[in-house]
């Protein structure tokens, strides 16, 4: 069972050495959830503390991806884009190296696969998308993950959050919404990540495509509730 709360399944985290990315290592580690790290070079595992297994390989390289998926029956991706051009590009990243991770895991067994995607992920005319359609290539992957991980015996969350900020976790009450209609706000990258983790044991978490946002500062037990009457 790789849905119940302690559960020893291993996790696999791409794009983990970045900042949303190590905060989903931070919150899996929290729950005692073993991770195993896909790091672009071997020199970047030092960002890590504590038991993290790494797995070196770029986005780009199928093998890589084939050998890193290994084992695993959780994938969360933090993958994000860096440059208009080139490998960190939006369409080898966003895209196109999220589709193949998704494949890579599918082919492999893996039963779950989270996706920090964005807040106006569905509007061509947003002005993100001068950045190489970033958007656009989200979107694109978006949907390659909810066809390929709505099939039986598999499941995907995706969370569309807004602009991305770098304070502790659980100090703020989340507002989600469906259907792609916030124009703006902020959450911190931990919650994005402590969604993308409480998924793995949350029914109700399966199967949901949704955005999120910081509402009101307040002390969060859980952001369990943020699940809750999602379709
Ligand atoms: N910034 C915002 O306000 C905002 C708002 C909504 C959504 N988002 C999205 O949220 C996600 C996480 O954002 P973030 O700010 O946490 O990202 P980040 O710090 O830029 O981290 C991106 C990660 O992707 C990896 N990566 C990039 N190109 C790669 C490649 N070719 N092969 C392997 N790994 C590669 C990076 O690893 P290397 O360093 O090794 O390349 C890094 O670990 C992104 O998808 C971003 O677009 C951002």
């Amino acid at each position: 069972m790789i849905r119940t709360e302690g559960n020893m399944d291993k996790v696999l985290v791409a794009g983990a050495t970045g900042r949303t990315g190590q905060w989903v290592v931070r919150r899996l580690q929290h729950y005692g959830i073993p991770v195993r790290a896909l790091v672009g070079s071997a020199e970047k595992a030092s960002v890590f503390e504590g038991d993290v297994e790494i797995a070196v390989g770029r986005i780009g390289d199928r093998a890589a991806l084939d050998r890193a998926v290994k084992g695993c029956l959780t994938v969360i991706s933090a993958l994000g884009s860096s440059s208009l051009s080139g490998e960190s590009s939006p369409s080898e990243v966003d895209r196109d190296g999220v589709i193949r991770l998704a494949d890579a895991a599918a082919e492999a067994g893996v039963r779950h696969f989270g996706l920090v995607s964005s807040l106006a992920v569905t509007r061509w005319y947003h002005p993100l998308n001068l950045f190489g359609g970033v958007l656009l290539m989200k979107a694109a992957a978006e949907k390659h993950v909810r066809e390929l991980f709505s099939a039986e015996g598999r499941s995907y969350t995706i969370v569309r959050p807004g602009g991305l900020k770098d304070g502790e976790p659980l100090g703020h009450r989340m507002v989600v919404d469906q259907g792609d209609h916030m124009w703006n706000g902020w959450a911190n990258r931990s919650d994005v990540a402590e969604l993308l983790v409480i998924s793995l044991w949350l029914d109700k978490a399966r199967n949901k495509t949704f955005e999120v946002v910081s509402g009101e500062e307040a002390p969060q037990e859980s952001l369990d509730y943020c699940y809750d009457g999602l379709t």
